[in-house]
């Protein structure tokens, strides 16, 4: 009997390992991506993000953020000029979420100024990590509008608290974004690999070596350098 308990929460701790490392991958995925691919999102793909919507947590549990859906080319035109963190880009988003906040949720004293944008938060990354898990690029921008084009926005797109907008499309593989994305990811394992093999070696072990050549390399480097007076240093400039 214990043996199949035995084998069965072994079982049932490699699944959550399992879990664990998925949703790691995800985060490491997900990154801003400003280029889209023309198709639009399908409606499978958009009622899976919405579960997920379904699924934030929320300043108890009021729901104060919903979601204004933009997929008309007029519409994401007219995003494009007005959302200053998406000038010039975000008609390429087939979909656009703009998160709006009722400002009537928010009764506590002061809070409306605050926690609209908390609960917009748990929205966003919820979102974008769901988006993509779904194959799915995404780029969240900021809530800025200039002054003067701001009723504008509230006439065509309704009334709330503006809390900023989410683009969501297919990836343009080799996008600059994912480009930058890759280097990023790429530099980042190389410091965890360096990290793991610093902390599985001891001092004084001929591991060590390669490191110590390295900084006697720069030290010999940077001395030259402060021989041929290009570095304010040793030589008094500093
Ligand atoms: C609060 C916030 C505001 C942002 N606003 C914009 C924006 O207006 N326009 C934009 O293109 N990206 C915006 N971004 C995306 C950031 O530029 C991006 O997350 C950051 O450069 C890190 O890159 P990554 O998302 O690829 O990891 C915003 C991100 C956050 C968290």
């Amino acid at each position: 009997m214990s043996d199949v308990v035995d084998e069965s929460q072994a079982r049932y701790l490699a699944h959550q390992a399992r879990k664990k490392e998925t949703l790691i991958e995800i985060m490491r995925q997900r990154h801003s991506d400003r280029m889209y691919d023309a198709r639009p999102v399908q409606e499978d793909l958009r009622g899976q993000v919405r579960e997920a919507i379904g699924l934030c947590p929320s300043s108890c549990d009021r729901r104060g953020v919903s979601t204004v859906e933009v997929d008309s080319r007029d519409e994401l035109a007219l995003l494009s000029g007005l959302l200053v963190g998406g000038v010039g880009w975000i008609h390429r988003a087939p979909w656009v979420l703009l998160l709006m906040a009722r400002e009537e949720t928010y009764k506590a004293p002061g809070e409306v100024e605050f926690m609209p944008f908390l609960d917009a938060g748990a929205v966003i990354q919820q979102v974008m990590l769901r988006a993509t898990d779904l194959g799915l690029a995404t780029t969240y921008v900021n809530p800025n509008i200039r002054q003067f084009n701001r009723d504008h926005f509230r006439r065509i797109f309704g009334e709330g608290i503006f809390c900023g907008a989410i683009a969501i499309g297919h990836p343009v593989p080799g996008s600059p974004d994912q480009q930058h994305h890759q280097e990023k990811r790429a530099a980042a394992a190389h410091d965890r690999t360096r990290k793991a093999r610093a902390a599985t070696t001891r001092p004084g072990r001929p591991n060590d070596r390669p490191q110590a050549t390295h900084l006697r390399g720069r030290r010999l480097a940077l001395r030259a350098r402060v021989a041929r007076g290009r570095v304010p240093g040793e030589s008094g400039m500093g």
